[in-house]
């Protein structure tokens, strides 16, 4: 069977896009952010956009290019007769470890869409919306069936072929979800109150830096929010035809994620300080925050409405390039039919939701890692430490593995000096300081 190719390079462009914008940009960034200080991480977060997360998203998407393969397929056929296909592992892991998460995140993010639906959200309800918002986590079973509904519309997506459905959503809804946030920005820094929060941003503390955790949740922000490591931008590159250019295509990519994420910030942090919620309230932080923003804007309630529709699309075109990822291994190696790939995994990363969702209602005593919870355990294995490692990979495999010449073409470079740089990059730089921030969050050398 052939494999299946986007209809366009648009198309191509507008599924990476979908993918790297998402719950990462607003969710995750703004209590990653909150929890390490502001400043000081948005400024390590950048540096490890440009250095580490563009260069080796041009990797990734190459990889993929090269090999027309999945994750694991790709190492075995360009590094044949070596073990190096093991490491693609790491991506087939943490796609199940981050679905499982994200799909609750958004289950909760569709409920919200439901409440500006019907109106009761237009104005606090009797516990306050982070009552509210905390009653509904910790309910049994209505997350769960959240969750439920939106693992369904990721796996229709997904069984329905790749480019069907992703194109069209991207095409209208991110540029939307832009404009709004846009809108809300301005908004929410008109409250009083919002310096400081923008002080809390943009003004680096800088004996922050100090506490060795801050790296690597800069580190693992980036390939969470850039998708990288796991294989999703990987897979999505094999579908690409070989005349495109990838340079300025995964340049792009990587401005308009960190573009996403700065406006997030400048949303969510002047209306933290102004509303007086603490900055580092973890993963429930923009569920209090936004409605709260809402509640004081004329048609709050229509803009709640449209925002939480385009957030769940945004979340679904990501979740769907995170299925896509087993999904390809799993077709390929059992030849199985994408219809039952899709349905199969997805059903296996719904059964591992429940887990994360109970972590917030009965089990919320639960703490695999340190004091860590459900969620934040899966978090920190997969997107600190699977997606760094996934990357570094694949990286040795392009900076080592490859010859240059290669690695050059695979990538459309040439020996330019900008293609010499990445070289450089994806040979020394990004591998050394992964690991550096790798050994230093262990405490075995510190900064
Ligand atoms: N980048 C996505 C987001 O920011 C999440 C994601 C992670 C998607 C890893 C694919 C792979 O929401
Ligand atoms: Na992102």
């Amino acid at each position: 069977m052939a494999r299946e190719k986007w209809g366009t390079k648009l198309g191509f462009m507008l599924a990476a896009m979908g993918s790297a914008v998402g719950l990462g940009n607003i969710w995750r960034f703004s209590f990653v952010a909150g929890n390490n200080g502001g400043g000081a991480f948005l400024l390590l977060y950048l540096l490890f956009v440009l250095l580490i997360g563009v260069p080796l998203l041009l990797t990734e998407v190459s990889i993929g290019r090269k090999s027309e393969s999945d994750v694991v397929g790709a190492f075995k056929k360009l590094a044949p007769r070596t073990p190096w296909y093991l490491t693609g592992f790491f991506g087939i892991a943490s796609a199940f470890l981050i679905l499982s998460f994200y799909a609750v995140v958004a289950g909760w993010a569709i409920f919200y869409l439901w409440n500006y639906i019907n109106g009761s959200f237009f104005a606090a309800p009797e516990a306050g919306y982070e009552g509210a918002f905390g009653q509904f986590i910790s309910h049994s079973w209505h997350p769960i069936a959240w969750t439920a509904f939106f693992m369904i519309l990721t796996i229709i997506i997904v069984l329905s072929g790749v480019k069907k459905g992703i194109e069209l959503a991207n095409r209208i809804f991110m540029p939307l979800l832009a404009v709004l946030l846009i809108v809300l920005a301005f908004f929410s820094l008109s409250l009083d109150g919002a310096a400081e929060g923008m002080k809390f941003l943009f003004t680096p503390d800088w004996s922050a830096l100090s506490n060795p955790s801050i790296y690597i949740a800069a580190l693992g922000q980036a390939f969470f929010s850039l998708s990288l490591g796991m294989g999703a931008m990987l897979t999505y590159g094999s579908y690409l035809k070989k005349e495109n250019k990838l340079p300025s295509a995964t340049l792009g990519i990587g401005l308009m994620d960190t573009f996403f994420a700065i406006i997030s910030g400048i949303v969510i942090f002047p209306a933290v300080f102004a509303f007086g919620i603490d900055p580092s309230s973890g993963p429930p932080l923009v569920f209090i925050t936004l409605p709260s923003i809402f509640e004081q804007m004329p048609f709050g309630g229509i803009v709640g409405l449209i925002f939480f529709f385009a957030l769940v699309l945004a979340s679904l075109s990501s979740s769907v390039s995170i299925l896509e990822v087993p999904t390809a291994y799993f077709m390929r190696v059992f030849n199985w039919t994408r219809f039952a790939t899709s349905i199969l995994m997805g059903s296996i990363m719904f059964v591992m939701g429940i887990a994360v969702s109970l972590g917030f209602g009965i089990w919320s005593g639960v703490t695999p890692i340190g004091d860590k919870g459900i969620l934040d355990s899966m978090d920190y294995i997969a997107s600190n430490i699977l997606l760094p490692l996934g990357g570094l990979s694949m990286a040795l495999l392009v900076g080592w593995f490859l010859k240059k010449s290669e690695a050059l073409e695979a990538t459309d470079l040439t020996n330019s000096p900008i293609g010499s740089f990445w070289h450089f990059i994806v040979k020394f730089i990004a591998p050394i300081l992964i690991i550096i921030i790798f050994l230093n969050s262990t405490g075995i050398f510190q900064f």
